[in-house]
């Protein structure tokens, strides 16, 4: 049976529950190529971790960098998804191979180092004490995405980086945007609605801009890295155009990542641990999500279901042949559920081994995972404390996206204690 009727990424029925269709994938088609869309999916764990672990065979700059969409003639509407993240001269760390990968990520590594976290841990905490209590006030409706998740990421992010407020709402909104982009259910991904994404990210590019004159010129001298976030430092040491699009991008690329991917993680951990359901057997009981809880809760859900890479030669990968050029989909949400390395995947287990690949594998495993179980912490474990019940209400909408997974609306009915 040809991949695509097995597992079309374009299909957001699919996109919305892909976890049948991933193992039918693992079963029968665990490499295969996805025609007419010209993108190959990888499915089992083992393929998963031997494309991300060998980024000379895989390359992550030609799989964001120029030309990196996805497109689809198939539907009435003509569907574009861009993949890309990289600029016209200065990389991201995310989207870029080699030396210029390792450079930028000692920079955003020294931004998510466990001082710097030290030191924004507390408002993280506060951001998220203060929109419970505000949510308390209010009454016992709560939507999980909206109410809770976002505002409290976003500020969280927002600390990191001493972004202020106007940046971070013009930041929120882009990312929200951009994500609805890479949902082919939704009409900003079609070929039409191109412009209007595009004149969203100009609007982040200016504010990220303004922001990092304002605060190269609040904090002036000083090597970058020294202090706070180290980017005013940054942007005023870049003296070409291709180094300040670097930072501008830089700050561009935390926010989208520590952003959608905390209120997916939020989302998914609230569903299965806490709203209407007793802790799992062989956790800890108690309002407080372990970080063992927390792992297992992203291995069963993964925020970022889908990676790419592009083979720079003939590769194997499995028992399936490659050729130079192919754009792999490295299915992260499949490969965490895969039978032949996790038994009972889609059930929560205390002490699993091996290590799930969520945060990705290789060089370029997230930078951000101790920010990751810091949030969830705070965000989970403060509403489970301030609400003695978190109950489901009708209505939840999943979202679609093909790289991340997460919820459009997460409706709750909190008994405030
Ligand atoms: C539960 C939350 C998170 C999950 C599941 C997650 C997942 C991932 C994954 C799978 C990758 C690797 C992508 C690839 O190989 O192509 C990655 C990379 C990255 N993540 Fe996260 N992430 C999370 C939170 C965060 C946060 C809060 C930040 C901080 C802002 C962050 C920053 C990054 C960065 C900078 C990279 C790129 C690293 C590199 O390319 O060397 N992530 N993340």
């Amino acid at each position: 049976m040809p991949a695509i009727e097995i597992f079309d990424p374009m299909r957001p029925d699919v996109l919305k529950d892909p976890y049948p269709a991933y193992r039918a994938l693992r079963r029968h088609r665990p490499v295969a190529e996805l025609e007419p869309l010209g993108i190959w999916v990888v499915s089992r764990y083992a393929d998963a971790q031997r494309v991300l672990g060998d980024p000379e065979g895989f390359s992550a700059a030609l799989a964001f960098g120029k030309d990196a969409t996805l497109l689809d003639d198939r539907g009435p509407v003509r569907r574009q998804l861009n993949l890309k993240f990289a600029g016209d001269a200065g990389g991201v760390v995310s989207s870029s191979d080699g030396e210029v990968h390792a450079r930028l990520r000692r920079t955003v590594a020294r931004l998510l180092s466990k001082p710097r976290l030290d030191v924004v841990e507390p408002a993280i905490g506060a951001h998220a004490h203060g929109v419970i209590a505000a949510l308390a006030a209010r009454g016992e409706h709560v939507d999980i995405v909206g109410d809770l998740a976002k505002p409290v990421a976003a500020q969280s992010i927002g600390a990191l980086m001493e972004l202020p407020d106007n940046v971070v709402r013009v930041l929120a909104g882009w990312a929200d945007l951009t994500a609805r982009a890479l949902d082919p259910g939704d009409e900003l991904s079609s070929v039409a609605a191109g412009p209007r994404v595009m004149r969203s990210n100009l609007a982040s590019f200016r504010a990220v801009t303004a922001f990092l004159n304002a605060a190269a010129r609040a904090a002036p001298g000083g090597p970058s890295g020294t202090a706070g976030s180290g980017l005013a430092g940054s942007w005023r040491e870049a003296d070409t155009p291709a180094a300040r699009e670097e930072v501008i991008l830089a700050v561009l690329q935390l926010f989208q990542a520590g952003y959608e991917t905390i209120v997916s993680a939020v989302c998914h951990l609230m569903a299965a641990f806490v709203i209407d359901r007793p802790r799992p057997p062989g956790f800890p009981s108690g309002p407080d999500l372990s970080g063992a809880l927390i792992e297992e809760g992203l291995r069963l859900a993964s925020p970022v279901r889908a990676t790419l890479r592009t083979a720079v030669g003939p590769r194997t990968v499995g028992d399936v042949q490659v050729p130079a050029g192919a754009r792999l989909m490295v299915l992260i949400g499949s490969a965490n559920r895969d039978e032949r390395v996790f038994e009972e995947p889609g059930t929560a287990l205390a002490g699993r081994r091996p290590a799930h690949l969520a945060f990705g594998a290789g060089p370029h495993r997230c930078l951000g995972r101790m920010l990751a179980h810091t949030e969830l912490r705070y965000i989970v474990g403060a509403l489970a404390t301030a609400g003695a019940q978190v109950s489901s209400v009708a209505g939840a909408r999943v979202s679609a996206n093909i790289l991340k997974a997460g919820y459009e609306y997460l409706p709750v009915r909190v008994a405030w204690r």
